[in-house]
Parts: C-alpha cells; structure tokens; sequence
C-alpha cells in the first residue's frame, strides 16, 4: 500500500491516477474541504485528514509499506512543507516503512535562496537523510500544467503574453506525468534506492521561449508584455495589509521569478537512463492537454 500525501493537487492527483491505473493499492490523504471524488472514483482509499493534526498523519501511516509526500502550501511553509514532513517520516520510521519518495524542488541547495518553502524543503531532505530510511529525494523545476492556465489565457487574448522578470533567465519544466510516474518508480528502482535527483524536462528553456510555444500550438503572434520584477514587490506590500500567507504565497512566487532554475543536460541524461524514460518536451505536453480541453 502507498500513501499519497497532497493527494489532490497536481502532482498527487496523477501520482494516485497512476497507481490505480497500475492496479496497485494506494490511501490518498486528503482533507474534507477538498475535492477527492475523481481519486474515489478511481478506486483509491481515501483517508480524510489534516496533515496540520499529527493523530491524523500516525493513523495515515497505519499498514503502508511506501510513502510518497508531495503535499505543500507556500502560504504556510513552516507548518505544511516543513513540520508535517518531519513528523511524517518519524512515523515512517515507526511504522517501517520500507521506501520514502520526498518531492523537494530544485534549487533547495542553493545558500542565496532566502525563501522559507525552500528553506523548509532544505531541512526536511536532511532529515530524511538522517533518518535511516530508505528514500528518494526528487528536487522537479517547475510544472507543466502551471502553464495551462497561462496558454489558454494567451488563446484567449489572442496572443497576449504577460511576462514578470527578466526574459532570458533560463528554466526547463517538467512533465508532471513523468514526475509522477519516476515518484512512483522510485522505490522499485534499485539505481534510485537512497539517491537525489534534479528532474527537469529536455530542452532548456529561456522564459521568453514559452510564448512561442503557445504561439506555434495556437497558430498566433505572441505579443509579449514584460513587466519588471518590482510590480510584483508592489503588488505583494500591497497585499500584505489585508493577507499575509498570500504575501509569504507571493514571495515563493517572486523567488522563482527571480532567478532561474534548470537541469543540465547531463542531470537529465542521467534521469533518463536510471528510470529507463524518454522525458517529454513541453510543447508535447501542453499539446496533449490543450487538445483535451478543446
Ligand atoms: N508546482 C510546481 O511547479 C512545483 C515545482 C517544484 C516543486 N514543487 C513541489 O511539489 C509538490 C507538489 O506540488 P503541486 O503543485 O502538486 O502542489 P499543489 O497542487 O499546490 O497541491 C498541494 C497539496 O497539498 C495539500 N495540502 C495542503 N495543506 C494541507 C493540509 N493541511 N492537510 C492535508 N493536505 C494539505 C493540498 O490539499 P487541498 O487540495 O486540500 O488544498 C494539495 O493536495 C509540493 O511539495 C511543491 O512544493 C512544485
């Protein structure tokens, strides 16, 4: 049995697909307020819960042979990303789990990245590492399906693309359906057995390539719009007085607007080789998604 933490989000949403898809026996936390009615569907138990609620993480664990966490919350790093975490693999160890499958991000490691998520992911990895167990630490640069939302407003305006911060930083998404599947992959692959893995997608990017992706998948001239970074800084101090998880939110927000996060080509020829998978190019992915929504 695998537990699935942050189950309905993007990440879990497909890792629980996955596993049921594979016919294999998986618990999604979820919590009542959310929408769990696809993964019950799908066949998966569902375990209602509060990952804020320790009683609610120990009853979790109960009877799981792997854990894969992917819940988080910029708005409340120290409680979700950071603490939930620490007390999930306690009870891991407890429970003797025999496979933990961590999603970190990528650039966790870097000393100049003041961010709190970033920070809490930071401790976590060496918590886990110190812990005894079994694990893989998957560190993704950004998701593909963050852009979908992106793309269909850029349909919609006809060509209109809105881009924050410097054009040329450089960045390589990742498929989400392949993250999702290395997870899961993770704790039967030998080669993946106590390892960390920067996980990107093929082709490193400059932010202003991806209006010419949408561009080439909608038939349209991107008219670009480049705003730079201190609209961002006001729109945050703005926010702040009236809520301030949305400016911590924001402020994750802005740390990967600032700065660029990539995989070398040597990162991901690695990947590819240990998990024995083809990355997909994001034009392929949003190809694949926005032909569905149409
Ligand atoms: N998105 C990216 O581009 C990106 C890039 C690198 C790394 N990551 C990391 O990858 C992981 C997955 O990201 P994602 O985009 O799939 O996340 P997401 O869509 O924002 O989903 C977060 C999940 O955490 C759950 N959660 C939050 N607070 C909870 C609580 N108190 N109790 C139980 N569940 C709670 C949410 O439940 P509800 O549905 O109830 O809100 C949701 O299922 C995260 O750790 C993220 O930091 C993301």
């Amino acid at each position: 049995m695998f537990l699935v933490t942050g189950a309905t989000g993007s990440l879990g949403r497909r890792i629980v697909r996955l596993l049921t898809q594979r016919d294999t026996p998986v618990r999604a936390f979820v919590r009542l307020s959310s929408n769990y009615r696809e993964l019950e569907l799908r066949g998966s138990q569902i375990f209602v819960g509060d990952l804020q609620i320790d009683k609610d993480i120990n009853r979790a664990v109960d009877g799981v042979k792997y854990i894969i966490s992917t819940h988080g919350y910029p708005g409340n790093p120290f409680a979700i990303d950071y603490r939930a975490n620490i007390e999930l693999i306690d009870r891991a160890k407890a429970n003797k789990i025999e496979h933990f499958v961590y999603i970190s991000v990528l650039g966790v490691d870097r000393e100049n990245l003041n961010d709190p998520t970033f920070k809490a992911k930071k401790e976590v990895e060496k918590y886990l590492l110190r812990s005894g167990l079994n694990y893989t630490i998957l560190r993704p640069a950004g998701f593909a399906n963050n852009l979908l939302p992106l793309a269909e407003r850029f349909r919609d305006t006809r060509g209109l693309y809105l881009l924050i911060g410097n054009p040329n930083n450089r960045l390589s998404i990742v498929s989400t359906d392949d993250l999702a599947k290395i997870a899961i992959d993770s704790v039967d692959i030998a080669a993946a057995k106590n390892q960390i893995f920067p996980v990107g997608g093929p082709d490193l990017l400059k932010r202003e390539d991806i209006p010419g992706i949408f561009g080439r998948i909608f038939k349209l001239e991107p008219t670009i719009v480049n705003a730079p970074l201190f609209v961002l800084d006001a729109l945050r101090a703005g926010l702040g007085i009236f809520d301030s998880q949305l400016q911590d939110s924001l402020g994750t927000v802005r740390t990967l607007l600032a700065n660029e996060f990539f995989c070398t080509s040597e990162e991901i020829a690695n990947l590819e080789s240990v998990y024995g998978i083809e990355m997909e190019s994001l034009e392929s992915f949003l190809k694949r998604y926005l032909v569905k929504m149409n």
